[in-house]
């Protein structure tokens, strides 16, 4: 027996990069899988229904099962179509994964109001709707498994994508609280943080040398790697409220938040001694401003 077999998946944004790999991936699992993309660009600008279909084609091909479907996470009444064409096509749903995404990056101090929007509509009001239209579904059931997508750039931080880095560690939180509040209705969510060479990565701006030279090693990080995790986590077992980051053939278990140091004066503080005590212990263990690319300072692997 496969390990999806019988179970009923969407993947939205997989007509191409990572979500199609993960559409392929669960379909030869054995997985049923709605393909969920409206075939907009990396800005999400236009829409095309070839590539969701493209993926249904190549995953019937094979002999898997699968569907297209074309309607926008970004919006509340089209993300519940996606749930209704799941359980209509395959008469019940195990597994979603909140893949789908688009970039505008800008420097926060010239983002426009509308490039906060729609990255923050499609990456985390998105992965919100989806998760919330199938939730009803999954407490009736008694089980359910969400995969969303976060980015190191919102766990450790990037430059010019205020927009992103807010909305990826929304994400995480969002994932969190499913995990927290789901957990009685033996519902799992995780978070997988992928480093992977897609049109996505292809729009960062190569204006330096090294800008160009890390780009050239971005390359060497298949689409496809990040899949087995996904994968895995779509299967039958106890994970739930993690966060994994993937990197060609690197698996990492990421860190959440916990508190690092503390300080204790039982007459209280004033600014002064927050400058000279707290501020003066706590200096040494003070983050450093870095980007993802200086905590993961090494090649692909
Ligand atoms: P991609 O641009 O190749 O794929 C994203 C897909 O989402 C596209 O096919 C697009 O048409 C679809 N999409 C956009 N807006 C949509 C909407 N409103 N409704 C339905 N579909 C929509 O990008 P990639 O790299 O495959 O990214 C997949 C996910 O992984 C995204 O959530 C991204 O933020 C995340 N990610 C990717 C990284 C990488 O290294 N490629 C790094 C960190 C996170």
């Amino acid at each position: 027996m496969k390990l999806l077999e019988g179970k009923s998946v969407i993947v939205t944004g997989a007509g191409g990069g990572i979500g199609r790999d993960f559409a392929l991936a669960m379909a030869a699992a054995g997985a049923n899988v709605l393909v969920n993309d409206i075939g907009t660009s990396v800005k999400g600008e236009g829409r095309d229904a070839g590539p969701a279909q493209k993926v249904v084609d190549e995953i019937r091909e094979k002999g898997g099962v699968a569907v297209a479907n074309t309607d926008s996470v970004a919006e509340w009444e089209s993300a519940n179509r996606i749930i209704s064409a799941a359980l209509e096509a395959f008469g019940r749903l195990d597994v979603i994964v909140n893949n789908a995404g688009i970039l505008r990056d800008r420097f926060f101090f010239n983002m426009s109001v509308e490039e906060w929007r729609a990255v923050i509509d499609v990456h985390l009001n998105g992965s919100f709707y989806v998760s919330r239209a199938a939730a009803p579904h999954f407490k009736l059931q008694n089980s359910g498994c969400y995969i969303h997508m976060t980015s190191t750039s919102g766990l450790v931080g990037n430059l010019g994508q205020a927009n992103y880095a807010a909305a990826k560690l929304g994400i995480a939180g969002l994932s969190k609280s499913i995990a927290l509040d789901m957990a009685k209705y033996n519902v799992r969510s995780n978070c997988i943080s992928p480093f992977a060479w897609s049109r996505m990565i292809g729009s960062i701006p190569t204006e330096t040398d090294e800008q160009r030279a890390r780009i050239e090693k971005l390359k060497s990080m298949q689409t496809a790697k990040i899949a087995p995790l996904a994968v895995y986590l779509a299967s039958d077992n106890d994970v739930t409220g993690q966060i994994f980051a993937v990197r060609a053939n690197e698996i990492f278990l990421m860190s959440q938040s916990r508190p690092l140091r503390s300080v204790h004066r039982a007459e209280g503080w004033t600014p002064e001694t927050i400058a000279s005590h707290a501020i003066a212990s706590m200096r040494p263990h003070f983050y450093p401003l870095e980007r993802s690319q200086d905590v993961f300072s090494w090649d692909p692997l």
